[in-house]
C-alpha cells in the first residue's frame, strides 16, 4: 500500500497513529537542526518533521530533497508545538521513521503555490505543473461538481445521455468548421461538430424524447475570454414540448445548480423580449444587476443645429449616478475609451449636473432648459453625469451597452456573488446582411418562427422576413450568454421556406441538410431544445471572466496549445496519404 492516508486528512484525533503518506515536496524549511517539509497531494498539505532524533539515513536523505520530489514517508502523527490555523492539518505533523524518494524532480520553472511567480505563458507551457496549484485544482473540482449535478438533475427528469459523432459533415452556418481530411477518401473532408444540433434532432425523430449530452463542440472563430475553439456544451433536446416546457425544465435546472453548488437561491427568472433588451441595454445579453438604462434622445436633441446629433440615425444616453465630479481628465480618458476600435464611437458628449447648474460639452447648442429636458428623460438628478453617444443605430446601441458596463464596473455596481438571470425571448428569426445582400439565421436554420408570425414568414418578402420573430430563447446572467436554444421547424414546407430565405438553392439544401429533411419525412415529432455553455457556467459559478481557468488543458489567446505545441506541421508522408500534397 503506497499510503494509509492522504495529505489532507490527518487531525489532532489521529495523534500517535502510525501512517504512510505519499506526495510531492511543496516546501522545505531548514531551521538549525530541524527540517520541515510540506508534503502535498490533491487533498492538501501535511508537515513532515525531522530533528536530531530522526534516524540518520532519513536526515541525510532529506538534505538531498528538492521541490516537487515525489516521496513516500512513514511516521507517527504528533501534535505540533506551533500550530498553523490556516490549513486543516495545521495542528499535527509527522515525525518521520522512513523516507523513500519515489522520484526526483527538476526544479519547476515557477513556484507551485496559490500565488505563483510564473507568468501566464510559462504556466500554460507547463500546464501539468500549473494544475498542481490550488486555485486551478479547485476550479476543476468545481467543474466536476457542476457536471455531476447536471447529470443528477437531468437523469431524474428522464433524460437519456447519448453520444453523437465528432467526425461529421461540414455545413458552415455561423462559425467556421474545423475540418479533418479523409485518407480513405482523398479530397473529401470530415468536419468537427460546431454543436450536435442535427444529431439531437435526429434522435427526436428516433423517439428518444428527452436527450442530453455533455459534449465538446468545435468552432473556428476569433477567441475571447469567454470563447475557446473547443468548448463543452450541456446539450439538450425534448420532443412533444412547447417553449414554456423548455423554459420550465431548464430554468429548474439552473435553480437547482445554484442551490446545490453555491447555496444561492434563484427565486425567479424574469423574461425580457429581445426588442426591450436592445432598447434598454443596447445588447441581447444585458447585465441587470444594475439599472443605468439607455434612453433614446434622438428626437429631443435634433434640430438645434448640432450637426453631430442632427446627422445621426440614433442618439442615446445613460446617467452615471454621482459622477458629476468627473474631472476634465477623466472625461477625456472616457472619450478615448469609447473611441477605441472595440467600442467604435466617434466621440462622447456629456452633461455634468453640478449643484449650481449643468455644465456640458454641448452648451453651445442647447439652452439650460433643453439640457434639463435631457436630464429629466434620463431621470438624472444633481450630482449625476450624463453620457451621450450618437451615430448609426445598432453601432451606437452597442457602444452604449459597453459604456454602461464600463461605468457599472467603475461604480462597483457589478457585484460579485450577485446573480441576475434572465430569459431573453422573441429574437428576430433572420438577420439581414447588407454587404452580402442575404439573410443569415439569427440562431440556426432549424429554428421555428413564432406561431403568430408564421403567415408573415410563409409570405416571404424581404421586408416581412426582417420582422419575423423566432421561437428562440437565451439564458443570460450578469451580461453573459450562458445558453440558447429554440423550438425547431418540423414541417417540411416551413423548412423549405427557411432554406429559400437563407438563399440556398434546393440542390444546396439537399446536399447540406438532405439527411435531416429526409429523416423528417418519416414522422418527426414537434421538438425543441437548448444548449448551455458548460465552461461559461463554471466560470460564472467560480466568479471568473475567463473560461480558460475552468478547462484542464485550454488553448491560449492565439488558439495554440502551448504545452503540446499545437497546431503543428505534419510530415510529407502524412500529407501525401491524405491527398493534400502529391
Ligand atoms: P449556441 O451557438 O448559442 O447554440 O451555443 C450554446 C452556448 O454555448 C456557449 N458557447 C461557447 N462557449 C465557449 N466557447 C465558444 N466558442 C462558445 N460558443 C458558444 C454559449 C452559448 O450560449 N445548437 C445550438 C443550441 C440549440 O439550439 O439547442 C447552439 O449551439 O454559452
Amino acid at each position: 500500500m503506497y499510503r494509509t492516508h492522504t495529505c489532507g486528512e490527518l487531525r489532532l484525533a489521529d495523534v500517535s497513529k502510525k501512517v504512510t503518506l505519499a506526495g510531492w515536496v511543496q516546501r522545505i524549511r531548514r531551521l538549525g537542526g530541524m527540517t520541515f517539509i510540506d508534503l502535498r497531494d490533491r487533498y492538501g498539505l501535511t508537515q513532515l518533521a525531522i530533528d536530531e532524533k530522526t534516524p540518520e539515513d532519513i536526515r541525510l536523505a532529506a538534505e538531498q530533497l528538492g521541490r516537487e520530489f515525489v516521496l513516500q514517508v512513514e511516521g507517527a502523527v504528533v501534535e505540533r508545538t506551533s500550530k498553523n490555523a490556516k490549513i486543516p492539518t495545521g495542528e499535527v505533523e509527522i515525525s518521520l521513521s522512513a523516507l523513500r524518494v519515489l522520484n526526483a524532480a527538476e526544479t519547476p520553472p515557477f513556484t507551485i503555490e496559490d500565488e505563483s511567480d510564473g507568468g501566464e505563458e510559462l504556466r500554460a507551457k507547463y500546464r501539468y505543473l500549473d494544475l498542481r496549484r490550488n486555485p486551478v485544482k479547485n476550479a476543476l473540482i468545481l467543474r466536476h461538481r457542476v457536471a455531476q449535478e447536471v447529470r443528477r438533475y437531468l437523469d431524474a427528469q428522464g433524460f437519456l445521455e447519448v453520444e453523437t459523432p465528432f467526425l461529421i459533415k461540414s455545413t458552415p452556418e455561423g462559425a467556421r468548421d474545423f475540418v479533418v481530411p479523409s485518407r480513405v477518401h482523398n479530397g473529401e473532408f470530415y468536419a468537427l461538430p460546431q454543436s450536435p444540433q442535427t444529431f439531437k434532432q435526429l434522435l427526436m425523430v428516433a423517439g428518444y424524447d428527452r436527450y442530453f449530452q455533455l459534449t465538446r463542440c468545435f468552432r473556428d472563430e476569433d477567441l475571447r475570454a469567454d470563447r475557446q475553439p473547443e468548448f463543452t456544451q450541456i446539450d439538450c433536446e425534448m420532443a412533444f414540448v412547447e417553449r414554456e416546457d423548455i423554459l420550465q425544465t431548464f430554468g429548474g435546472m439552473m435553480q437547482r445548480l445554484f442551490r446545490h453548488v453555491l447555496s444561492v437561491e434563484i427565486d425567479r427568472i424574469p423574461r425580457m423580449t429581445y426588442a426591450d433588451a436592445m432598447r434598454d441595454y443596447g445588447c441581447d445579453k444585458p447585465d441587470v444587476r444594475f439599472g443605468m438604462k439607455i434612453q433614446e434622445l434622438t428626437r429631443l436633441v435634433q434640430g438645434k443645429n448640432f450637426s453631430v446629433f442632427d446627422s445621426a440615425a440614433y442618439v442615446g444616453g445613460i446617467c452615471a449616478e454621482g459622477c458629476a465630479g468627473y474631472t476634465r481628465k477623466q472625461l477625456d480618458e472616457l472619450t478615448e475609451w469609447v473611441k477605441r476600435p472595440q467600442i467604435g464611437a466617434k466621440g462622447l458628449a456629456y452633461i455634468r449636473l453640478a449643484a449650481d447648474g449643468a455644465k456640458s460639452s454641448i452648451d453651445k447648442f442647447y439652452t439650460p432648459d433643453e439640457l434639463r429636458q435631457v436630464a429629466d428623460t434620463l431621470g438624472a438628478k444633481p450630482g449625476d453625469l450624463i453620457l451621450i453617444l450618437a451615430g448609426a443605430k445598432n453601432a451606437t446601441l452597442n457602444a452604449l451597452c459597453e459604456l454602461r458596463l464600463e461605468m457599472g464596473n467603475r461604480l462597483g455596481l457589478r457585484r460579485r456573488g450577485e446573480f441576475a438571470p434572465l430569459w431573453i425571448v422573441d429574437f428576430p428569426l433572420l438577420d439581414w446582411d447588407d454587404e452580402a445582400q442575404r439573410f443569415y439565421a439569427m440562431h440556426h436554420p432549424f429554428t421555428a418562427p413564432q406561431p403568430d408570425d408564421l403567415p408573415l414568414f410563409m409570405k416571404g418578402d424581404r421586408e416581412d422576413l426582417k420582422r419575423v420573430r423566432a421561437n428562440a430563447y437565451d439564458f443570460v446572467m450578469n451580461g453573459v450568454e450562458l445558453g440558447g436554444g429554440s423550438i425547431r421547424i418540423f414541417d417540411a414546407a416551413i423548412q423549405q421556406q427557411m432554406f429559400a430565405a437563407l438563399g440556398f438553392t434546393p440542390e444546396d439544401a439537399e446536399y447540406k441538410f438532405g439527411f435531416l429533411t429526409n429523416a423528417f419525412k418519416f414522422g418527426a415529432p414537434p421538438h425543441g431544445g437548448i444548449a448551455f455553455g458548460f465552461d461559461r457556467l463554471c466560470a460564472m459559478f467560480g466568479g471568473s471572466d475567463s473560461i480558460r481557468d475552468y478547462i484542464a488543458f485550454p488553448k491560449n489567446n492565439a488558439g495554440r496549445d502551448a504545452m503540446i505545441d499545437s497546431p503543428s506541421r505534419i510530415d510529407d508522408v502524412q500529407l501525401k496519404e491524405l491527398g493534400i500534397k502529391f
